[in-house]
């Protein structure tokens, strides 16, 4: 069975829909409050499941309810959720998202036990083999991702890392990520910082997306509902694809189709 490990985070996402983002200073009245599941690494975690991938969580929670609740519904999902670690005296990550109408939204991430991932925690990674995928987004410790990128390289797993939210990770592991995931405002982010990624994947919403010299158009969307976690969708769904053996092309046609799909619904998870 292919495996994708996944080192991230896992947020509670609580989402206020407005009609327009608000600028610098001003204050805006928005619809009700609604709580979902998310984090970079647990929508990741899950769209991979989906998509078939026998997944390993590594990440941490706060010791609260969010928290074990959320350890619950992965485990509900059939995501292995041994190495997520309860972290005393510090909250669950938190995400604000501001969602407007046309779908489009914006978040402010308050990180809390994501921050305090540790290079013990990533123990389960000396167990990684060849067959075995590590993707890892960049809403936990920044240092101990790229330990992990590292040391699953070294045990010769393909490594993919997810550029979201934009940082400037250290060459050497941009050189080893097979590919970097980035959508089109981290591609730009990374020109800027001068860095450079060996195997870059560029997601171009409805432009499709870029990994190298091959060109995948996207899939049609019904109603764009909510982006929030679309390209979470995409990254969990391509690790899924390339561990299952699949070729570039053909998974990245399936991410473009899941993410394609996430856009309809409310919330970053299914
Ligand atoms: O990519 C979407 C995710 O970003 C949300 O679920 C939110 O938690 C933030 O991490």
């Amino acid at each position: 069975m292919p495996r994708v490990v996944v080192v991230g985070s896992l947020n509670i996402d609580s989402v206020v829909e407005v009609e327009r983002h608000p600028q610098p200073g001003e204050t805006l009245m928005g619809g009700d409050l609604a709580t979902f599941f998310g984090g970079k690494g647990a929508n990741q975690a899950m769209a991979a499941a989906a998509a078939g991938a026998d997944v390993l969580f590594v990440g941490r929670v706060g010791d609260d309810a969010s928290g074990r609740q959320y350890v619950e519904r992965l485990a509900a999902r059939g995501i292995d959720t041994s190495a997520i670690a309860i972290t005393p005296g510090v909250s669950t990550g938190h995400a604000m998202i501001a969602l407007a109408a046309d779908g489009e939204n914006t978040i402010i991430v308050s990180p809390g036990a994501n921050a305090r991932l540790t290079f013990a925690d990533l123990e389960p990674l000396d167990d990684l083999t060849p067959e075995d995928v590590l993707l890892a987004p960049l809403e936990s410790d920044l240092g101990v991702i790229a330990e992990a990128a590292r040391r699953a390289s070294a045990r010769g797993a393909r490594v993919i890392v997810n550029l979201a939210p934009f940082s400037a990770l250290p060459e050497d592991v941009l050189a080893l990520a097979d590919p970097v995931v980035v959508n089109e405002h981290e591609a730009e982010l990374l020109v800027t910082s001068g860095l450079r990624a060996t195997s870059l994947l560029v997601t171009l919403g409805s432009d499709g997306s870029r990994w190298g010299d091959i060109e995948v158009p996207a899939d049609s969307v019904g109603t764009v509902v909510d982006t929030t976690g679309a390209g979470d969708c995409y990254c969990g769904t391509l690790a899924a694809a390339l561990a299952a053996g699949q070729d570039e092309p053909s998974a990245m046609a399936l991410a473009s189709e899941a993410a394609a799909r996430a856009v309809e619904w409310l919330g970053a998870q299914p």
